[in-house]
């Protein structure tokens, strides 16, 4: 290995990152992507070459090479808080009295304002100057590891720059911020995913999250996340002074810091601030969702401190849900699942919140007649939640002359079958439960992603599927692999999206019985109601024959269940379809583990402090499965203490009761016997 062929790599190394940096940081790219991947080649050939020349920090380091089994938790060392939200200037008078009463009469108090950004929050470790790990918030305390997904981020430094003087010593330390996607980088994602049959992500937020949460860095490294850093946190914390300072240090050190922050002397000019950053929404390549108040001295910060979850010293002011104009062409009626027999608007299409949106549920007729709602108006929508777009209000000044009140209709527009509504109900129903349009939300909700949650299989092809006499119920969907030749002819669906479609198909076979269960479809069955009657009965058959009163003895399940239930499997074509779904292979038995014996049985256990390898929720399991019992109160009755990190008061209680205490290497131990 000559010194010519390091100069070479130290060099390409430098052209990279510098263009990385240019590109995701400064977002003024400095060479074509394709002279970025000319050099980036030369540097994988040389590489691959000259192993030992390999440095944690080349930015072939990026991807890593091997597929994230599970994203293991990890203890944050410093909790992650959430932030108290804000919708008005009294709240933010309130916010800013209160900081003022924590600190000393008079004492000036300055203001950061920083933009929110709408992704996903991350906590990055530097060990020695080099990263070291990245895990997502999870409930604050413990979060998830993402380290390989982090890493493929071109914003963040593998290694910090160790040229740039900082007022003080910075080796092990912690970043936080948001990842997010760009909308431009969102749309051409949604495009491509058309393209390929997949599901369309609802907004940037949920694709940055769910890219976030992939299982291979590769397709992660291909997808346009990006990173805002605005918390530094060193184990000496006494060494920061400012969040000002904080976010000019970390600019310095290349991590990328949103430019648009202010700094605020008062109240009122943080408000004119708040004004100001939502003016311009509409004009950043991100999605924001409001801006967040943050008292600029740390050692003031620290005297205000926090509440359980949230700091005292900050607050969130969140915008108003974005709002467009837009006309109603038509209004049409749709036929659920249920039968029911809702009002849809048929609007011109407008973009808003990340997505273009045509249609917007009206709920039911007394709705339409409270906001006095009609064909042909012009109508403001917003998005509740920014998912599901809904109509605010109509402009009535522009109806057109001619415009009528909307009638509900005497049959249903589907199948033309009878109407009926129950008296205590505001909806509407039709009788025919071989309606094609019930047929269709069936299907539609048994494919969905709290249910069979088959990729691919959303309301277009179920339509094209049923329409086509492909599918009428739910086992017909197994047999769609017989018909691959007669898919593929349809025009949109090329042999790589039917390919995808067939393999979730069979992939959905995995899902346990609970999931099944409540894919069903059973009126008022919902997800958590089907894992209670899952775990209660742990085999279909067991279910299809107990009686009501059974049922409804379940804790939290009720008559209405019951009888719900009940009626479903009287049904003879019910049991025919379950019966062939059995055959196709899906789950209707609950796995469960023996527990006659084990360490757990008939034993009840109480849970305080943070567990490493599991939530609360996972323990309980654990325990339960194994026929424990998991109460939430520590009495003479508690067998044992399950103890994590920090515990609270309930140590105390189980010491002076003498209640075994186990810690969670202990209870590992008995989980494996
Ligand atoms: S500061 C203790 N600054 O908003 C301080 N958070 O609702 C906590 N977020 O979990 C966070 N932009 O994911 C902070 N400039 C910003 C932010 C920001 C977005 C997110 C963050 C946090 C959530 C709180």
């Amino acid at each position: 290995m000559s010194d010519k062929i390091l100069k070479r790599i130290k060099e390409l190394r430098k052209i990279i990152k510098k263009h990385e940096y240019n590109y995701y940081v400064l977002t003024q790219p400095s060479i074509s992507d394709q002279e970025y991947d000319i050099f980036m080649k030369e540097l994988e050939k040389h590489e691959e070459k000259n192993p030992q020349l390999i440095t944690p920090d080349s930015p072939t380091q990026r991807v890593g090479k091997d597929l994230t089994k599970e994203f293991k938790p990890v203890e944050h060392s410093v909790p992650m808080l959430s932030l108290t939200n804000t919708y008005n200037e009294n709240d933010l008078w309130d916010f800013d009295r209160k900081v003022r009463e924590a600190l000393l009469e008079n004492e000036k108090v300055s203001y950061v304002i920083e933009m929110k950004i709408d992704g996903a929050s991350i906590s990055i470790n530097y060990k020695n100057g080099y990263i070291n790990s990245a895990a997502t918030r999870g409930d604050g305390t413990v979060g998830e590891d993402v380290t390989a997904n982090v890493k493929t981020i071109k914003s963040v430094p593998l290694k910090i720059n160790s040229n740039v003087k900082v007022p003080f010593p910075l080796n092990d330390f912690i970043v936080r911020g948001e990842i997010f996607m760009d909308i431009e980088g969102f749309k051409e994602l949604n495009e491509e995913r058309v393209k390929n049959g997949k599901k369309l992500f609802a907004n940037p937020r949920n694709s940055a999250a769910g890219t976030l949460k992939m299982q291979d860095p590769k397709i992660v490294s291909k997808r346009p996340l990006n990173i805002f850093i605005y918390t530094l946190l060193l184990n000496n914390s006494n060494k920061l002074q400012t969040q000002e300072q904080n976010l000019k240090v970390l600019k310095d050190l290349d991590f990328n810091v949103n430019p648009n922050y202010k700094m605020c002397e008062n109240i009122d000019e943080v408000l004119d601030v708040c004004h100001q950053f939502e003016s311009m929404r509409d004009s950043l390549s991100y999605e924001i969702d409001g801006v967040v108040i943050k008292v600029n001295s740390i050692k003031q910060q620290k005297i205000i401190g926090s509440i359980a979850k949230s700091p005292k010293w900050a607050v969130a002011y969140k915008f108003k849900a974005k709002q467009e104009f837009t006309r109603i062409k038509k209004i049409t009626w749709q036929v659920g699942r249920t039968g029911a027999i809702t009002p849809v608007a048929e609007m011109e299409p407008v973009f808003l919140s990340g997505s273009t949106v045509s249609r917007a549920t009206l709920h039911n007729i007394d709705e339409i007649y409270r906001k006095d709602i009609r064909e042909g108006d012009k109508i403001v929508i917003e998005k509740g939640g920014d998912v599901i777009p809904k109509v605010v209000s109509v402009i009535t000044e522009e109806r057109p002359n001619k415009s009528k009140k909307v009638l509900p209709p005497k049959k249903c527009p589907v199948c033309g079958s009878e109407i009926y509504k129950p008296e205590e109900e505001v909806a509407i129903y039709c009788v025919n439960s071989e309606c094609v349009g019930q047929i269709k939300g069936k299907l539609i909700h048994f494919a969905s992603r709290g249910a069979m949650d088959i990729e691919g299989l959303g309301e277009a092809l179920i339509d094209l599927f049923v329409e086509e006499k492909l599918i009428h119920n739910f086992d017909d969907i197994y047999s769609l692999k017989n018909k691959k030749e007669e898919i593929i002819k349809f025009e949109r669906l090329g042999e790589k999206s039917v390919d995808n479609l067939l393999n979730s198909i069979e992939e959905s076979k995995t899902k346990p019985f609970s999931k099944v269960l409540f894919a069903l479809g059973i009126r008022y069955v919902g997800s958590g109601a089907a894992k209670k009657l899952a775990d209660y009965f742990l085999d279909i058959d067991k279910l299809i024959n107990a009686d009501e009163d059974k049922i409804s003895s379940i804790p939290e399940l009720g008559p209405s269940i019951s009888s719900s239930v009940n009626g479903y499997f009287s049904n003879d074509i019910n049991l025919k379809v379950i019966e062939s779904l059995k055959n196709y292979g899906l789950n209707f038995k609950e796995e469960k583990i023996e527990t006659k014996g084990s360490f757990f049985t008939e034993k009840t256990f109480v849970l305080t402090g943070t567990l490493i390898d599991h939530t609360r929720e996972s323990a309980g399991e654990e325990i339960t499965n194994r026929g424990g019992k998991v109460t939430s109160i520590v009495s003479k009755k508690t067998d044992y203490l399950l103890c994590g990190k920090n515990p609270g008061s309930k140590l105390k209680k189980a010491e002076s009761l003498s209640v075994a205490i186990l810690n969670e290497k202990e209870f590992k131990k008995y989980l494996e016997k």
